[in-house]
């Protein structure tokens, strides 16, 4: 059985790894994959979003199953073209993939079906949205409608910045066509929570929760990035939580998309704020997250493979989802200056790493067998044991084992959880 995996980050490592697992399994190949994921898989010089690419390297190579990480690909209808080769996938279909591909579909879906979300309003001419902001509640959430790499969101603390941020979405085309239609909602408050989970469109089974730090500095201080570090499991999401988001949002979601004619199977991603009022829906994505992937599958005990092969057979219900009681902590390693500029080609060296730790690599390419640096996000280090916090210092012990010129990592991931679990 040989499988080919699209995508080349950290997620996709992970996602390897724990394929690499099953003994069914003999090559997998990585479309692009990475310096690090070639210790693990071939890696094949075709983008990720470079579908014909994909679809000619399959029709030349014993692929047998697929699994697509990333959105674009996703979004394109990766999955779709590689169906009608007859290549069993994981990953959804276009039509299912637009749950995290337009946000004013995720928001209509909600609407429609009564799942708990922000309060909003969509628009397609800037001066309607100019208008709306001059009397909507403050602070308030501007969003581009399509993918923007994780930027489209902009948090407005006053009516200016709401203003500028649908210009620049809407005027200047800052996301281009993402920002054709933008969705601006009410401002929630809470602990973030992310959950994964498992469908088939019949049955959908959560995996272990988990917590990302987008911000780049200590304190969830500085700007947006694709993600610092994760833990898993998130405190915030107690039995009591994960009940009401059963009944409330994962079933109610499954099934709306089945109404809709647009069965999702795959990796459905819940980002959750539990508020007030209970649990609400900040955003779907349509694939694993990056890094909450490099927590949630280290934990996993069951085979993934299986399961994969189970939600493509639409048979999800058969086979055992299980997670180890156990915690892991993923501190991501980033070029200095990451996201906004940095550099790139630095001698990247990784020691011996403890038993319970493994490093997913992001962005490193090799050179003449020697890894270099080619990313913002080089890495992340993610450690499993059997407390929140001794995850947290395994996985800062083994940081201090990774070196390459101008590294810059969050010191405090996993601290609000850590405060949380002792409350
Ligand atoms: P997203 O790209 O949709 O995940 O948004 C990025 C981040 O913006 C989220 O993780 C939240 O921290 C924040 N955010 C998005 N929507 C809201 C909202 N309605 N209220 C408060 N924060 C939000
Ligand atoms: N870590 C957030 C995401 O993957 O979108």
């Amino acid at each position: 059985m040989n499988v080919m995996v699209v995508g080349g980050g950290g997620r996709e490592h992970a996602i390897i790894r724990k394929l690499r697992e099953n003994p069914q399994i003999g090559d997998i190949y990585a479309l692009p994959g990475n310096g690090g994921i070639a210790a693990d898989a071939f890696c094949v010089n075709v983008g990720a979003t470079d579908i014909d690419g994909i679809v000619e390297f399959v029709k030349g190579h014993p692929v047998d199953f697929a699994v697509v990480a990333p959105d674009d690909p996703l979004a394109m209808g990766c999955v779709d073209r590689l169906n009608a080769l007859g290549i069993r996938c994981f990953g959804p279909v276009k039509d299912a993939a637009i749950i995290e591909a337009s946000k004013v579909f995720a928001k209509d879906l909600m609407k429609k079906y009564g799942i708990p979300t922000a309060k909003y309003e969509t628009f397609t001419e800037m001066d309607k949205a100019l208008a709306y902001l001059e009397d909507a509640p403050i602070p308030t959430v501007v969003k581009a409608d399509g993918l923007a790499l994780g930027k489209g969101v902009i948090i407005a603390e006053t009516r200016e910045e709401a203003k500028e941020a649908v210009r620049s979405m809407m005027e200047e085309k800052k996301f281009g066509a993402s920002g054709d239609q933008i969705v601006i909602e009410e401002f929630l408050t809470g602990p973030e929570v992310s959950v994964l989970s498992f469908t088939d469109g019949k049955t959908i089974v959560p995996m272990v929760s988990s917590q990302d730090h987008k911000r780049a500095l200590d304190g969830d201080q500085g700007l947006n990035t694709g993600g610092m570090g994760t833990v898993a499991p998130n405190p915030y999401y107690t039995p009591e939580v994960a009940q009401r988001c059963m009944k409330e949002i994962f079933l109610p979601t499954m099934e709306a998309m089945n109404a809709e004619g647009r069965t999702f199977k795959g990796c459905l991603y819940f980002g959750l704020m539990i508020t007030e009022d209970g649990p609400k829906v900040i955003e779907y994505n349509c694939r694993f997250g990056d890094p909450e992937t490099q927590v949630v599958l280290p934990l996993l005990e069951s085979d993934l493979f299986t399961i994969m092969e189970a939600v493509a057979d639409e048979r999800l219900a058969e086979v055992e989802v299980k997670f180890a009681d156990k915690y892991s902590c993923c501190v991501v390693m980033a070029s200095g200056g990451y996201p906004v500029s940095y550099e790139k080609g630095f001698d990247l060296q990784i020691g011996a790493m403890d038993e319970n730790v493994d490093v997913f690599v992001a962005g490193a390419k090799l050179e003449d067998g020697a890894l270099k640096t080619s990313g913002g996000r080089v890495l992340g280090v993610t450690a499993v044991a059997d407390s929140l916090e001794q995850a947290i210092a395994d996985a800062y012990a083994n940081v201090d084992k990774i070196h390459f010129e101008k590294a810059y990592y969050r010191t405090d991931i996993g601290q609000r959880a850590l405060a949380a679990e002792r409350k």
